[in-house]
């Protein structure tokens, strides 16, 4: 798999992989703010066989990043595509002088869980009723980058 960053023609087909894997998709003008307007954003896609099959977003925000959104088209899963993409993820914010990592997930969410865990991430707090969608509790977990998991 290629990564590099996410450009404005890649909306299109990200958005497809949005809708595939999210019950609460991202949507075009979220994705524009994005690329054009959020000085902390760092967006990335995965491409295999000229196909985008992963896409993520991160804000590096001085000494803190947070990982805003992570997903593998369900066809590519369990390739080792979404640890590849945290790595680049993580190497960015390593060169911008960043100590911790945060981000939310569905407490539901075992295979995002499980990636997380892999890499050192430790639930922070229980954020209830933190998705609009069914009311879900999110967890918040945390890794500090000196101890990330290579
Ligand atoms: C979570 C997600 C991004 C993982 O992508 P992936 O490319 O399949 O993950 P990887 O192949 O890199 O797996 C890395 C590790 O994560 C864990 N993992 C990934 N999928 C898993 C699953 N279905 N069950 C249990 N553990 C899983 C494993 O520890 C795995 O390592 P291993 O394969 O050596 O056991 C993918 O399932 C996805 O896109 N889900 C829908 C979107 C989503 O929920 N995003 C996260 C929002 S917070």
């Amino acid at each position: 798999m290629i990564i590099r960053h996410m450009n404005e023609q890649d909306i299109e087909e990200v958005l497809l992989l949005e809708k595939e894997l999210f019950s609460a998709p991202w949507n075009r003008e979220h994705f524009l703010f994005e690329l054009n307007e959020n000085p902390f954003s760092l967006c990335l896609v995965g491409i295999v066989e000229e196909k985008i099959v992963s896409a993520s977003c991160a804000w590096i925000i001085y000494e803190r990043a947070e990982i805003s959104t992570i997903g593998v088209h369900k066809a590519y899963q369990r390739k080792g595509y979404a640890k590849k993409m945290l790595e680049m993820i993580h190497h960015h914010a390593k060169n911008n002088g960043v100590n911790q990592i945060f981000l939310e997930v569905r407490v539901s969410n075992q295979p995002a869980i499980a990636l997380y865990e892999y890499f050192g991430y430790k639930v922070s707090k229980v954020r209830k009723n933190y998705y609009s969608d069914n009311h879900e509790d999110a967890y918040e977990m945390m890794a500090e980058v000196k101890n990330l998991v290579k």
